[in-house]
């Protein structure tokens, strides 16, 4: 299984990016990181941490559920140069055990040194946030990160912490951590949906582990769950998507990652039918920009527990009997409504089964006088009531773990989202595995456009993610012919992706700067940046450098 692999260490560009011609335009990038380096520590660096960004192709705020998505990492990417600190001082000064340095090639974010703490801990938030958590009780690793505010040293502490408390949590007997000298370069745009923050955390996770020599051993698997426990630091309680698909993907392919009953994923080529043009992926920024942890309470966050409170009640709807502590995810309770063996589960008995449970969904729907049935939402105290929860309970087990602000909770909007949306990747899944055959299927991209289409649907009307300018954006790439274009990643702005025929590219790309108001003003660097064809790419990987 592609997430049992080990994370790749590779002595030469070539050997880590597929193609030539690749690597060579890539090495200018890469010789100029470790000269500045160089030149901004006195010393060499040892390794290059690479993670890319990724673009969700469809299956979106459904990981954070436990259902599947099907995302592919694309070219853009972080890099960190890293290595030990070595003092200036002569004799060598001390530093302070695993103390960073942390420079970043663009000089609109500061140079930042900071060093991490022992503390005695109890539950960490992050562990309080998942109801299986191990909670560690002994002493545990503390950086300060600001949850309030957008700093780009956040997500680098928030991929430190997972190395120091996994790897040096008995300080002493299992070693010190090194101080460590790391700069930062990157071209995925933050806030845009192609996952800056996931890459941001992935890249410095690998970072720490590559420089205390911690990486034999670990397969890919194991650094997902790292990245994601590091991400929830920095304040948003996101699922693995993310993060799997830029430490798992290959070139070529998606993959198709599933989280329950744990993390696995099957990496998909994408059709390349013969009979009809090949065809590309487009990435067409909003240029509205959507961080989400800056705007969590009110939407990521929210989701979160929107569907999870709806999984509660639904569950009770249902005759399906929980503890009062119990917080299951919809795709737990459907797996206890079909009563199956998840080991032994296939894709194809999923598919029959969410078939199945769609009807019952409707059980989630607010009748009410007055109103467009479902139309509306439900308040916090209808909320509590239909929980089965007493307040404080209910508090406890869904809301002190997270900051939420809403007047009306959407539980059957976002449950009718998520059921249809799994439904959907498994279709597109399917349409991806028969295209891969001798015969393709002439209608094979129109087959996956309409699944782009219906999903971006649903994003913008049951999931309210979307937003004016990107439906916009959508209905522009429609029009200039995409077989298929939704919103990509977490939404509220960001980045569209559009399904195109690969000789109509040129064209494409044309019509929607043409008719994409925002795109008007912009220079031909800032256009390029903001719509581009991409492929699938590699996934993470460290570069030890010659010493
Ligand atoms: C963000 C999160 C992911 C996922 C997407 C929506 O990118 O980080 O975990 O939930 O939103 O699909």
């Amino acid at each position: 299984m592609a997430a049992e692999l080990p994370i790749p260490v590779f002595t030469s560009l070539d050997q880590a990016l597929p193609d030539l011609k690749t690597a060579a335009a890539e090495l200018i990038r890469y010789t100029n990181l470790v000269d500045e380096y160089t030149q901004r520590f006195g010393h060499k660096p040892t390794y290059i941490a690479r993670a890319p960004g990724r673009v969700n192709l469809i299956g979106e705020h459904i990981d954070y559920v436990l259902f599947g998505a099907f995302p592919a990492a694309v070219e853009r990417d972080i890099l960190i140069a890293c290595g030990p600190s070595v003092s200036s001082a002569s004799p060598p000064e001390p530093s302070s055990p695993g103390s960073v340095n942390a420079h970043n090639l663009d000089a609109k974010y500061a140079p930042q040194a900071f060093a991490p703490m022992l503390k005695n801990a109890g539950p960490t938030d992050v562990e309080k946030a998942d109801a299986d958590a191990t909670v560690h009780a002994e002493s545990a690793w503390h950086l300060d990160i600001n949850t309030r505010e957008l700093r780009w040293e956040s997500y680098v502490k928030a991929g430190y912490y997972g190395v120091l408390n996994h790897f040096f949590s008995q300080p002493g007997q299992n070693g010190h951590p090194v101080p460590v000298d790391l700069l930062f370069t990157g071209s995925v745009p933050s806030g845009s949906g192609l996952s800056s923050s996931a890459a941001m955390v992935v890249a410095s996770t690998l970072a720490f582990l590559a420089v205390n020599e911690k990486v034999n051993g670990l397969t890919k698997g194991k650094l997902v769950e790292m990245a994601m426990e590091n991400e929830k630091r920095a304040g948003v309680n996101s699922g693995g998507l993310d993060q799997a698909a830029s430490v798992i993907c290959t070139p070529h392919s998606a993959i198709y990652v599933t989280f329950f009953p744990s993390l696995a994923a099957e990496p998909i080529p994408l059709p390349t039918p013969r009979t009809t043009p090949k065809a590309v992926f487009v990435c067409a920024n909003s240029l509205v920009v959507s961080d989400k942890l800056v705007s969590a309470k009110y939407h990521y966050n929210l989701r979160v527990v929107e569907t999870l409170v709806g999984a509660r009640v639904l569950a009770r709807r249902l005759g399906i009997s929980l503890t009062d502590s119990e917080r299951p995810t919809f795709r737990v309770i459907l797996a206890r409504w079909l009563g199956t063996d998840e080991a032994n589960f296939s894709v194809e008995h999923l598919k029959a089964g969410i078939e199945r449970f769609l009807p019952e969904v409707e059980k989630l729907r607010p009748a009410r006088e007055g109103h467009e049935a479902g139309e509306e939402g439900v308040t916090m105290a209808e909320m509590i009531e239909w929980s089965g929860l007493s307040p404080e309970q209910f508090n406890q087990v869904y809301l002190s773990w997270v900051e939420v602000e809403a007047t009306y909770f959407q539980l059957y909007k976002r449950a009718r989202h998520v059921f249809a949306e799994a439904l959907r990747v498994l279709e597109f899944r399917d349409v991806c595995l028969r295209a891969q055959d001798e015969f393709v299927p002439e209608d094979t991209l129109a087959a996956l456009g309409a699944l782009m289409d219906a999903s971006h649907e649903s994003c913008s009307t049951l999931y309210d993610c979307s937003c004016p300018e990107v439906d916009v954006l959508v209905r522009i790439a429609k029009d200039a012919g995409a077989y298929g274009s939704r919103v990509t990643g977490a939404g509220w702005g960001g980045c569209t992706v559009s399904l195109v025929a690969e000789d109509k590219v040129e064209e494409f790309i044309g019509k929607v700067k043409a008719q994409y108001a925002p795109y008007k003003d912009l220079t031909e660097e800032k256009l390029r940046e903001a719509i581009f064809a991409t492929k699938p790419s590699a996934g993470a990987f460290i570069l030890k450098l010659d010493d």
